[in-house]
């Protein structure tokens, strides 16, 4: 892909790329919706990730390809034009990350071309947005030769997110990607940000990752719906508890003290949180002392928090990861990133994984019309350069 790539580049640009570099995107193996919560979460970045190749130019301009979306074609704004555009679709994202890093480098002073490619299934939930902002960073700290530390580029990803496309994500998708490592997946406190990495090995079990192939829709209005309700539950303890999230209750306190919640949707989206928090440290035990079979029993508890008390699943995600707990060899099975749509993942004998897929094609198909697709990627570093 990457030869192919720097012929397009010099096509597009007429110059050969100076830089290049990959990041990847993220499954999260537990702690689901509890990263804006004060609570810990279990990701780990993945091989499937985003390609990017860069020049610096000598004019002001910035010109961003995406081979995703030609029919987009060439995005061409100025270094003094980076403000928030509908008609910039994709382009938006690496915008946002240029627009927050040259505010804080005066380095920046040229324009430039970037040309990226990614293979993660788009609107997925495995963070192809996280990729392609750390991505962005990583060339263009490459191009000037920032002095910027991983955590401050993360960090820029999450106030893109943020504040530049709308959307209140916390930090999990930025920190894995910013920070993975081959064969690890990180334990991440979000109240600290201190974070352990953890060998991401199941002996004779695997990962598998599962997609509904939906489209999503309307997903960040329910998002921030979903993270405001937290917000609300939280001020409501508060009258009675001094604690600064969600994420420092056991699920003991919270039942103590969850009729100060009055409201019961908004109680159950405060358990969730609570009991997910719980749940992603009790798995990390487990992985520890090589306890497979409570590991997915976990993941398996968590889907079922997701689905009643969150409610961010749906038919999809549902059939996926339901149907994936029934079968013979399976340990295991939950939605992973923001929910409504995109993937599932299990944990699965390596010898069972074509009956895994056999089982889930079937019902799926029966139930929802269409197929899901099966991914089995190893577990990656966090951008680098190439
Ligand atoms: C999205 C967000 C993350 C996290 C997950 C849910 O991926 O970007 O910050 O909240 O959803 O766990």
């Amino acid at each position: 892909m990457l030869q192919t790539m720097h012929d397009k580049f010099e096509t597009l640009f007429g110059v050969k790329a100076e830089v290049s570099a990959f990041a990847p995107g993220r499954i999260n193996l537990i702690g689901e919706h509890t990263d804006y919560n004060g609570g810990y979460v279990f990701p780990a970045a993945i091989e499937l990730g985003t390609y990017g190749l860069a020049t610096k130019r000598d004019d002001k301009l910035i010109q961003l390809y995406s081979n995703n979306f030609e029919e987009v074609g060439m995005i061409t704004f100025t270094l003094d034009e980076l403000e928030f555009k509908a008609a910039h679709d994709w382009a938006n994202y690496p915008k946002g990350v240029v627009k927050y890093l040259s505010e804080q480098f005066s380095d920046i002073d040229h324009g430039f071309n970037i040309l990226v490619e990614g293979n993660i299934p788009n609107g997925a939930s495995l963070s192809s947005s996280a990729s392609i902002e750390l991505l962005t960073g990583w060339l263009i700290k490459q191009l000037f030769t920032l002095d910027l530390e991983r955590l401050a580029l993360i960090k820029i990803g999450q106030r893109v997110e943020n504040k530049f496309i709308g959307v209140n994500s916390g930090i999990m998708d930025q920190f894995i990607i910013g920070m993975g490592k081959a064969e690890q997946a990180i334990l991440l406190d979000t109240a600290t940000l201190e974070f352990d990495y953890v060998p991401a090995k199941f002996g004779d079990y695997v990962i598998s990752i599962m997609n509904t192939n939906k489209r999503r829709s309307l997903t960040e209005s329910k998002y921030n719906e979903r993270r405001a309700q937290c917000e609300s539950a939280l001020a409501s303890l508060q009258q009675a508890l001094d604690i600064a999230s969600l994420g420092e209750l056991s699920l003991e306190q919270f039942e103590q003290h969850q009729d100060l919640i009055e409201d019961e949707v908004k109680r159950r989206r405060a358990r969730h949180a609570v009991s997910e928090n719980e749940r992603t440290k009790k798995a990390h035990r487990a992985l520890a002392e090589n306890n497979f079979n409570q590991f997915g029993k976990l993941l398996n508890e968590s889907h079922t928090s997701l689905k009643e008390d969150y409610e961010v699943t749906g038919i999809e995600l549902d059939t996926l990861a339901e149907t994936a707990q029934q079968v013979d060899g399976v340990l295991g099975a939950r939605m992973t990133g923001a929910g409504f749509a995109g993937c599932a993942i299990a944990l699965v004998h390596k010898d069972s994984v074509k009956q895994l897929e056999n089982e889930v094609s079937k019902q799926y198909i029966d139930r929802i019309g269409y197929a899901p697709s099966f991914y089995h990627v190893g577990i990656s570093d966090g951008v680098k350069s190439l």
